[in-house]
């Protein structure tokens, strides 16, 4: 509670903003439950949701704080997950905000193990011309946070084999946007699986989508200064 009225402005925006964000992933369709976990880069560490609340019970002050050494403080323990949350922010300077989820589609194409291929030009706001598939590691193990951080090298998201999907962002915003767009992308590539062999785009022309989407930064403008 002392840690409470410490808090200043910003933070409690960042913490109510992962709150926020947790009950709209499970209000736009892309998790359930408590399946899902949200983190924010703050100060020298990330604040973090605790494990298995109830989103729409959660309040601000139940947002873990979490430093770089893996110590925290809050009176909730942090989510299981808090090791990829932790290492992918370590690691990646341009990301602020990490988004973890079991959307429908993401999960399916995660159980067979599949990268989703470059079907839709879209693909490209993840980072690149694929999204990788992890391979499977237990929840919550270093050996799953590290197979995570390779799978996301030159990307914004990956999936999980037989767990989910990570998206990240420099804002949380993107990071949800990107969520739903990898969903969305997901559906698609599943739909198409029912239909036949998938036509996929060349390597060339997605550099040229990737050089079009840089020049008119195109996607989603950034709505909020910081995460
Ligand atoms: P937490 O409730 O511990 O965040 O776990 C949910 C989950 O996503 C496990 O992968």
């Amino acid at each position: 509670m002392e840690k409470l009225k410490l808090m200043d402005k910003d933070e409690r925006q960042k913490r109510q903003s992962i709150i926020d964000a947790c009950i709209e992933m499970n209000a736009v369709g892309i998790n359930q439950g408590t399946s899902g976990n949200i983190s924010v880069r703050h100060g020298e560490g990330i604040l973090l949701t605790p494990t298995s609340v109830p989103y729409k019970s959660l309040k601000p002050e139940d947002i873990v704080f979490m430093r770089w050494d893996g110590s925290w403080e809050g009176p909730l323990g942090p989510s299981s997950e808090w090791r990829f949350h932790l290492d992918i922010q370590k690691a990646r300077p341009d990301v602020n905000a990490v988004v973890h989820a079991h959307p429908l589609y993401c999960t399916t194409i995660a159980i067979m193990g599949h990268d989703i291929p470059p079907l839709h030009y879209m693909i490209v706001v993840a980072g690149g011309s694929t999204i990788r598939c992890a391979p499977y590691a237990t929840f919550g193990t270093a050996e799953l946070s590290a197979n995570a951080v390779k799978a996301l090298e030159g990307r914004l998201a990956c999936l999980l084999q037989h767990h989910g999907l990570i998206a990240c962002g420099r804002t949380l915003d993107k990071a949800m946007w990107l969520a739903v767009e990898v969903e969305t992308l997901a559906r698609q590539y599943h739909g198409c699986l029912q239909l036949g062999k998938v036509p996929l785009l060349a390597e060339d022309e997605i550099q040229n989508v990737i050089n079009r989407i840089a020049a008119a930064g195109y996607g989603r403008k950034e709505t909020t200064a910081a995460a």
